[in-house]
């Protein structure tokens, strides 16, 4: 028997109302910025997905290198038996914690949740096909405004991989930890993926592949305000450039105007400027210390239950419990 449903929690007008609002407050500000959530329509799921197969996107590998060696591990030290994941895309590298779980205590359903419908129905069409007496569940919802969608039940390992919590700035990041920490009780479990800090050479590599695979995923958030909001944007007319701010160890992307150049939004009714060689800020995918994590997770209240890496040490996953 199959089992897989997917339950739509964004409003049908989601894309539209909150992609006008992101747009317009980012379009309007010094820098220009544009929010991180909007590059994931199917198109740049499929991008996303070829970056994880760049030679120079290290990250998908490290973790999916520890996930093959210590997903055991993992499954005992949660002692989970309900698995529930934020921002899970192609759920390819959660078969090996659904494996591990399957055969430690059993595992009772796994819960996707993602803003892209298209990333969580390839993924659990896949899934059933391949775990038959599994419950797959999809969410399509927003992880940093509805995490009380998460279903009660069970002792639950919410898994957060990809380093997707490196995507958040700073303030963001400590919001999300708060409302996860909510959201928890006792006996459930955080698992977290996160990038370590490393030579900058490496870093900007993997954001800057080329091959161009990493420039066509930033420019294609040009493409979804295009067809969102009816702007007008040439993506020909943008350069991809990654930058690593050593002070706030991340990685910043962002988009350079290749010549002065005005854009209309016609959802906005709005006219923006660019400057020749104006640049916007559209993702910052910071890197960790074990100890700054630490502090970030326990601020939230959560203590440590166990942390590993892969041999090189380029990539962490964390167990965490709540407390408090
Ligand atoms: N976990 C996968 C995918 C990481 S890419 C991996 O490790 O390879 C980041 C994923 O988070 C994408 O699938 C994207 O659609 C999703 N995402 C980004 N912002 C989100 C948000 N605010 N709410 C829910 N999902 C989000
Ligand atoms: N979570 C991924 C990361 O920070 C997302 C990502 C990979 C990304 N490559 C990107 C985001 C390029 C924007 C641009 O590694």
């Amino acid at each position: 028997m199959t089992a897989f449903t997917l339950d739509v929690h964004l409003p049908p007008d989601f894309a539209a109302q909150a992609l006008a609002r992101d747009a317009l407050a980012g379009l309007t500000s010094t820098p220009k910025t544009l929010p991180p959530k909007w590059f994931y329509d199917k198109v740049g799921s499929e991008l996303f997905e070829d970056i994880t197969k760049l030679p120079e996107y290290y990250p998908t590998r490290a973790e999916r290198e520890i996930l093959e060696a210590r997903a055991d591990e993992v499954a005992a030290a949660s002692g989970c038996d309900t698995l529930l994941e934020l921002g899970s895309g192609s759920s390819i590298k959660t078969r090996l914690l659904i494996d591990a779980i399957r055969a430690h205590g059993g595992l009772g359903s796994y819960v996707a949740l993602d803003v892209s419908a298209d990333a969580l129905q390839d993924a659990g069409m896949s899934l059933v096909a391949d775990y038959p007496d599994l419950a797959v569940h999809g969410l399509v919802a927003d992880f940093e405004h509805q995490l009380d969608l998460l279903p009660a039940g069970g002792r639950r390992l919410v898994a957060f991989l990809g380093s997707t919590i490196g995507n958040f700035e700073p303030a963001s990041r400590a919001a999300f930890l708060g409302s996860l920490r909510a959201a928890l009780t006792t006996g459930d479990r955080f698992l977290l993926g996160a990038d370590l800090v490393k030579s900058p050479d490496v870093l900007v590599a993997a954001y800057d592949d080329p091959a161009g695979v990493t420039a066509a995923f930033n420019k294609n958030v040009l493409s979804v305000l295009n067809h969102g909001l009816g702007a007008n944007f040439d993506p020909t007319e943008f350069d991809h450039v990654a930058v690593w701010d050593a002070d706030s160890e991340w990685i910043e992307m962002r988009l350079r105007s290749r010549r002065a150049q005005d854009v209309h939004v016609d959802a906005l009714d709005l006219d923006v400027h660019f400057a020749d060689g104006e640049q916007m800020r559209t993702e910052i995918s910071a890197k960790f210390r074990r100890e700054t994590l630490e502090g970030d997770l326990s601020a939230a209240g959560f203590t440590p239950a166990g942390w590993w890496t892969d041999e090189a040490g380029r990539f962490s996953l964390s167990l965490w419990e709540p407390v408090g």
